[in-house]
């Protein structure tokens, strides 16, 4: 099982609008039994929340579900859990490099450095923004390279266990 995880500041709008994109690419794709896909915040206000409304709209307005969804904060412990722990923006890299000890692994990514020619590189905060549209096509256009990244690392083919 290939283990995936998505982090921004507060796990209730980027990084679970990434989950939840990236789960429906995954099943889409006949992968479910290979790829798990999970979220997580470097901080830890917003523990135990639902998504931000804003991501649960711009998801409902995509046929995409985010169904018992719940923000958690990174722990140490996900660095040796999942395979792919894929950043929002610099910011979340500097604070996940601070929970993993400055640990080397090279499982830390920020989304947007696997999107060829892409001018933008950090997701920007909608918390803050409020575009939330802007947010999800560049969320989309990353988990979808993304995916494509780990079929080929992983030699994955649909359906196969
Ligand atoms: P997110 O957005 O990192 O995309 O979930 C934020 C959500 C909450 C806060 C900051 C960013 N906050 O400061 O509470």
């Amino acid at each position: 099982m290939i283990k995936v995880l998505f982090v921004c500041l507060g796990n209730i709008c980027r990084s679970p609008m990434a989950e939840a994109i990236f789960r429906d690419l995954v099943k889409k794709e006949g992968l479910v039994d290979q790829i798990e896909v999970d979220s997580a915040g470097t901080g830890d206000w917003h523990i135990g929340r639902p998504p931000h409304e804003g991501t649960q709209k711009i998801l409902t307005k995509n046929n995409i579900s985010f169904e018992g969804m719940k923000a958690r904060q990174v722990i140490a412990n996900d660095l040796e859990n999942f395979d792919y722990i894929i950043a929002m923006d610099s910011s979340n890299v500097g604070n996940l490099n601070k929970i993993f000890m400055n640990e080397k692994t090279g499982k830390v990514q920020r989304l947007l450095d696997l999107v060829d020619g892409s001018k933008i590189l950090d997701v920007p905060d909608p918390y803050y923004t409020g575009n939330f549209d802007e947010v999800y096509e560049l969320v989309s256009n990353g988990c979808q390279r993304l995916l494509d990244v780990i079929k080929k690392e992983n030699l994955l083919v649909k359906g196969e266990i």
